[in-house]
């Protein structure tokens, strides 16, 4: 059976395609879930694209996880920087998680700089655009199999 990867989206990333797209880019959330799903026919993955704008729903997600994914993909957009209940979820779920950044966090605002996900998570790529969720996928199938 395909192993199962979740695919969280955060806070302002339906936005995307005309958020800041100096850096962001032009490509929307229906092209990164897209971009994803066909990685996943390519990397034998059976990919779920969500997004929220609520960090209880995002924590709810990552909770039910553990009966419905085998791993998680996630973007926490500003909630990276602020939360704690994220963090704690992706921890009691204990399911290999990747954190995914279009934009290269460290060269940002000093603020954007930590990460509560990343002690959590097993790798974070940052900086490649949309194509770091791809990367993230393959980094999760290898992991998986
Ligand atoms: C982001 C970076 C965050 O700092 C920011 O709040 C986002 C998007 C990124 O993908 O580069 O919303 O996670």
């Amino acid at each position: 059976m395909a192993k199962r990867v979740l695919v969280l989206n955060g806070p302002n990333l339906n936005l995307l395609g005309t958020r800041e797209q100096d850096i962001y880019g032009t490509q929307t959330l229906k092209d990164v879930e897209a971009l994803c799903k066909q990685a996943g026919i390519e990397l034998g993955l059976s990919i779920d694209c969500r997004q929220s704008n609520h960090e209880g729903v995002l924590v709810t997600w990552i909770q039910d996880g553990c009966k419905t994914a085998d791993a998680i993909l996630i973007n926490p957009a500003a909630y990276s920087h602020t939360s704690v209940a994220i963090h704690d979820a992706l921890k009691a779920v204990r399911l290999p998680v990747a954190e995914v950044h279009m934009s290269n966090i460290h060269q940002r605002e000093a603020f954007r700089h930590h990460s509560y996900v990343s002690a959590v998570a097993f790798g974070v790529i940052c900086g490649f655009g949309v194509a770091g969720y791809r990367m993230a996928l393959i980094a999760l199938a290898e992991k998986l199999n």
